[in-house]
């Protein structure tokens, strides 16, 4: 039965096919009115949302003061972001202008942790060059030699819902666990995992998952000087956001040998690359070109989070969180909203 929520539109940007068919579905229950953009929510475009309460964004939109203030004078009164990470939204124009930030803070932290896990795997076994090599029939086994994860260590930089998730993955591996986050998980302690400080991650650690979020503590937390403490031929995993990464030391470090694999799910400047088909355009950004060119590197376009589970949750949270919004002006679950 329809909640008739008073038929409230809500302005969609950044939308693919596959938010369409998720919100569609769900909203079946709820009775929106859906507008959906495929454009980036960013100050040019803010101009597209005519009358409308609430939009909801996606992690490279761009809302910082000057579209706050525009969609402030649109008498927007909330922002739904449909993830997790909220570092591309600035909380305290959204609060100067009254309005309501919400997000989803754990829609599938297996579906991210999960991810991570792949990406390690390929790197190591080279199941994508495989994957290549045999339907060429080339059944050589030459340059796909690769490592044990049993009895490596993986050091865990946020041990929050995701890095949690990671790490059990991990123990199941029979990997010994080293965590760092500002606030110890008793949790993973009884795992058998060991909470060190980050400098002892970087020194110990055959692999190192970055799970935190991006703020002005953790920028560029991967960087010249921290590469120096790693061991040579360290992997480095990022599936939280590509600013955690200073990727032209990162660049220099596969360069040297110092990085002996890197996967990367997020980028800094993906905002302008991912989620779009580019396969017939020439791309101006030399430094993801030549991440791309390294045999020891994986990218992957920003799609840690994406299967059928949270997509589900995805549209069902954002829909819940904006129903409370509107109906009790709060929601229950503290960590969803933000303002
Ligand atoms: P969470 O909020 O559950 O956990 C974040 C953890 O980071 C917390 O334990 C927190 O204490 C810790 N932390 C905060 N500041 C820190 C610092 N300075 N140093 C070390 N640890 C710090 O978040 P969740 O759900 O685990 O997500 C983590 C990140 O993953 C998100 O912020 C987001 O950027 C990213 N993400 C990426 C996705 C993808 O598809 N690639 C999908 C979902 C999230």
């Amino acid at each position: 039965m329809s909640l008739n929520l008073g038929a409230k539109k809500i302005a969609f940007f950044s939308t693919q096919p596959y938010d369409k068919t998720f919100f569609n579905k769900y909203n079946e229950d709820f009775g929106f009115q859906l507008d959906f953009f495929e454009t980036q929510l960013n100050p040019q475009t803010v101009a597209l949302i005519e009358e409308c309460e609430i939009v909801c964004v996606f992690v490279n939109d761009i809302i910082n003061e000057t579209v706050i203030k525009q969609l402030a004078e649109k008498k927007v009164k909330i922002i739904a972001l449909r993830c997790a990470g909220f570092n591309n939204v600035d909380l305290e124009a959204a609060k100067k202008h009254h309005i309501k930030v919400c997000r989803v803070p754990a829609y599938s932290p297996q579906a991210v942790a999960e991810h991570a896990m792949a990406m390690i795997l390929t790197l190591n076994r080279k199941t994508h060059k495989a994957y290549n090599r045999v339907r060429e029939q080339n059944f050589s086994l030459n340059g796909l030699l690769g490592f044990d994860l049993f009895g490596k260590t993986i050091g865990i930089i946020g041990t929050g819902n995701i890095g949690k998730a990671f790490s059990k993955i991990a123990l199941g591996f029979g990997c010994k666990v080293l965590a760092y986050d500002i606030v110890e998980s008793d949790e993973m302690k009884k795992d058998g995992v060991s909470f060190v400080g980050l400098e002892e991650i970087f020194k110990a650690s055959d692999i190192i998952s970055l799970h935190c979020p991006l703020n002005d503590q953790t920028k560029h937390v991967i960087n010249k000087t921290s590469l120096t403490f790693m061991k040579d031929s360290v992997m480095i995993i990022n599936t939280s956001r590509g600013g955690l990464i200073e990727t032209s030391s990162v660049i220099e470090g596969l360069k040297e040998g110092k990085i002996g694999y890197l996967g990367i799910d997020v980028y800094e400047q993906e905002e302008k690359l991912f989620f779009r088909d580019l396969s017939a355009d020439i791309i101006q950004d030399d430094a993801i070109q030549r991440l791309m060119s390294f045999p020891n590197v994986l990218v992957t376009a920003h799609q840690a989070f994406f299967t059928n589970e949270a997509l589900t949750q995805i549209a069902l949270v954002t829909f819940n969180n904006i129903k409370s919004l509107l109906t009790q002006n709060d929601i229950e679950n503290k960590a969803a909203l933000l303002v």
